[in-house]
């Protein structure tokens, strides 16, 4: 079983890279945004008041994430393991993680954590946003998602890098060199 996250500020190229790992390895792929956009393109209740949230740039609870987690996991239990995108996200979201890992008698591989200077991250997500119809891809809620990510985000890469986990990736290049390096990280840490 190989348990990881794909890790890193919006726009770091997560979802993008997240397709050919899942591939690759034959995960199970849990990516939280895609999740919770899903549930606001249907409408539903949960829908709009995820969308109330997410549309300012703000995080949902830890609550409604792990029932959405756990949903899927049981939904496909045959799987050789699960890329986690956009999961943990706090700190509170990572003793999560590690509770849940102990539940499936599992372990968590880590983090693989894709480094982006920031002016190329707003640009990258600003481009998105002329066709990606998000909500959040507007300049003042790219800022306020940058924000949230250094204040209450980026202390989940203190939290792995202090327990070895947490194995950077520069996320600028090629979409290949970026794979590749993803790729190298894990070799190395999995032998
Ligand atoms: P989420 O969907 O996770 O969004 P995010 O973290 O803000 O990241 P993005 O999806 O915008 O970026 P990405 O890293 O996937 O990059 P991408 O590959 O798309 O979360 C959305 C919201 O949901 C959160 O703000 C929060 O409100 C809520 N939420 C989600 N999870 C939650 C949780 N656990 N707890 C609480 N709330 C939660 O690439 C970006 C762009 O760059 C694309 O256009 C792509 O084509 C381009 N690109 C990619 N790679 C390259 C490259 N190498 N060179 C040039 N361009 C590139
Ligand atoms: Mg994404």
């Amino acid at each position: 079983m190989l348990n990881l996250a794909i890790f890193g500020p919006p726009g770091a190229g997560k979802g993008t890279q997240s397709g050919r790992l899942v591939e690759k390895y034959g995960l199970l792929y849990i990516s939280t945004g895609d999740i919770l956009r899903k549930e606001t393109a249907s409408g539903s209740e949960l829908g709009q008041e995820i969308n109330r949230i997410t549309s300012q740039g703000h995080f949902v609870s830890d609550d409604l994430i792990m029932r959405i987690i756990r949903k899927t996991i049981r939904e496909n239990p045959h799987a050789n393991g699960i890329l986690f995108d956009g999961f943990p996200r706090t700190l509170s979201q990572a003793a999560l993680l590690e509770g849940l890992m102990d539940e499936l008698t599992t372990r968590f591989f880590g983090v693989l954590g894709l480094e982006v200077p920031r002016e190329e991250l707003i640009e990258r997500l600003l481009n998105r946003g002329k066709v990606s119809g998000r909500a959040d891809d507007k300049e003042a809620v790219i800022i306020e998602r940058l924000k949230e990510y250094e204040e209450k985000t980026w202390p989940v890469a203190t939290y792995f890098m202090e327990r070895n986990r947490y194995y950077p990736v520069d996320g600028t290049g090629t979409l290949d060199q970026i794979f590749n390096r993803l790729v190298s990280q894990i070799e190395k840490h999995t032998c």
